[in-house]
């Protein structure tokens, strides 16, 4: 567990009106805080690798990370000591089952920490007076247009959050109903709905494909098919931090970067700004074998944020551009050195040397490494 005391501590947690005012946000405990999106709260709020990335001026009064060992969410007493311990205005809930595939032959499982986890961090947030901010997923929609006239026709409209989800996996499904747990044991809590997550720590496509592409590894497929907007988890955590200082209301947020792709399209672009060669095959979804069903389109559209006028999130490709320009200038992480842990969505990386599907028996709730 790591405990960071930002600045002098106040004598007792702050009432909801006195909360969040300015730079001050209170205190803040991040559950899960050792993943990838939960590593990236850590540094923007400590305000360190500050140089060229999205930033804050956002402190909070106490920051405590939890990692799995130090509080399990599947486990309701846990999470209500934990957060009793701390007495948090916010909880910023990052940990979940992110194993797309596993959660296949896992759902128990995948249920156990996205629904039932969700839903007693909720509960102990309403109980204890901290507000929530949880993570849905991109994934709850099938990429289906229901209103075209002919059945099964591909979606081309960005997802708005009055859109009806239409789950397709397992893992889907949980994530779809721990958004609806929290907001029934939590109504202010604050989700928001991200998809194709890149950035520093597990999560790493762009440092994965490249060390892929600098070993010239053998049989490296690319998904030219699926849309979707790859979104640098570091402008994520921004946009958080930023409706947590406007003490935004509660529900749900579309928050990806701006644009579309396929897998395929980022990573052109990647070979472009890298100056490696675009050594891959494309090939269809369909060709890549996924034990889950992933929507054919599942691009969001940031409305709700817009409509506030408060949507921070840039352009895919400049998201991309600035990540990459601070990784060559050696403020982000290196390619060759980077943890090779997989995305949400990492098997649209299909490299027989290194990236082979998990069986059942290696399946967990991390990421289909
Ligand atoms: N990455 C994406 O592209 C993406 C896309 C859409 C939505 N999201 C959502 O964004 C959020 C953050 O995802 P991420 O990419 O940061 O995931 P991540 O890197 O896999 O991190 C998840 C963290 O949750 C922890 N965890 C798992 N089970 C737990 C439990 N029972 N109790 C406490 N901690 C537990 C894991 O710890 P251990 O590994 O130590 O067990 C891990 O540190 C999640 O809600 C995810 O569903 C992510």
């Amino acid at each position: 567990m790591t405990t960071t005391p930002l600045q002098p501590e106040t004598a007792s947690r702050s009432s909801d009106d006195q909360r969040a005012s300015g730079d001050d946000l209170g205190r803040i405990c991040i559950l899960g805080a050792a993943g990838s999106l939960g590593s990236e709260f850590m540094d923007l709020l400590r305000h360190t690798k500050t140089a060229g990335r999205p930033n804050t001026a956002a402190t909070p009064t106490m920051l405590v990370g939890a990692n799995h060992a130090d509080c399990d969410i599947t486990d309701a007493q846990a999470v209500d000591r934990f957060v009793a311990k701390h007495r948090p205005d916010w909880v910023i809930l990052t940990a979940a089952w992110t194993n797309v595939d596993g959660a296949e032959v896992a759902s128990d499982q995948a249920f156990a920490v996205n629904e039932q986890g969700s839903a007693n961090v909720a509960s102990a947030c309403r109980r204890l007076g901290a507000r929530l901010v949880a993570f849905s997923t991109d994934f709850v929609f099938d990429g289906i247009d229901h209103q075209a006239p002919t059945p099964g026709q591909m979606r081309t409209r960005p997802y708005v959050e009055q859109d009806e989800p239409h789950p397709l996996s397992v893992y889907a499904r949980s994530k779809l109903a721990g958004d609806q747990a929290i907001l029934a044991a939590s109504p202010n809590a604050i989700i928001l709905r991200v998809g194709n997550l890149y950035g520093l720590g597990g999560h790493n496509f762009p440092a994965r494909l490249a060390d892929l592409l600098t070993r010239r590894a053998r049989d490296l497929r690319l998904d030219n098919e699926r849309i979707m907007t790859p979104t640098w988890s570091a402008q994520v955590a921004r946009q958080a931090i930023f409706l947590m200082e406007q003490n935004a209301l509660g529900g749900l947020y579309h928050v990806t970067c701006q644009g579309q792709a396929t897998w395929a399209e980022f990573a052109h672009r990647l070979c472009d700004l890298l100056d490696l060669p675009h050594d891959f095959a494309e090939i269809a979804s369909a060709d890549l074998n996924l034990p889950a069903r992933r929507p054919a389109y599942h691009v969001l559209n940031n409305a709700r944020l817009a409509n506030l006028g408060w949507d921070l999130m840039p352009p895919w490709r400049d998201a991309l551009d600035t990540y990459v320009s601070l990784w060559r200038a050696g403020h982000e992480i290196d390619a060759t050195t980077s943890s090779m842990n997989n995305a949400e969505d990492s098997p649209t990386i299909n490299d027989t040397n290194t990236a082979r599907p998990k069986t059942h028996d290696q399946s967990n709730h991390r990421r289909n490494t």
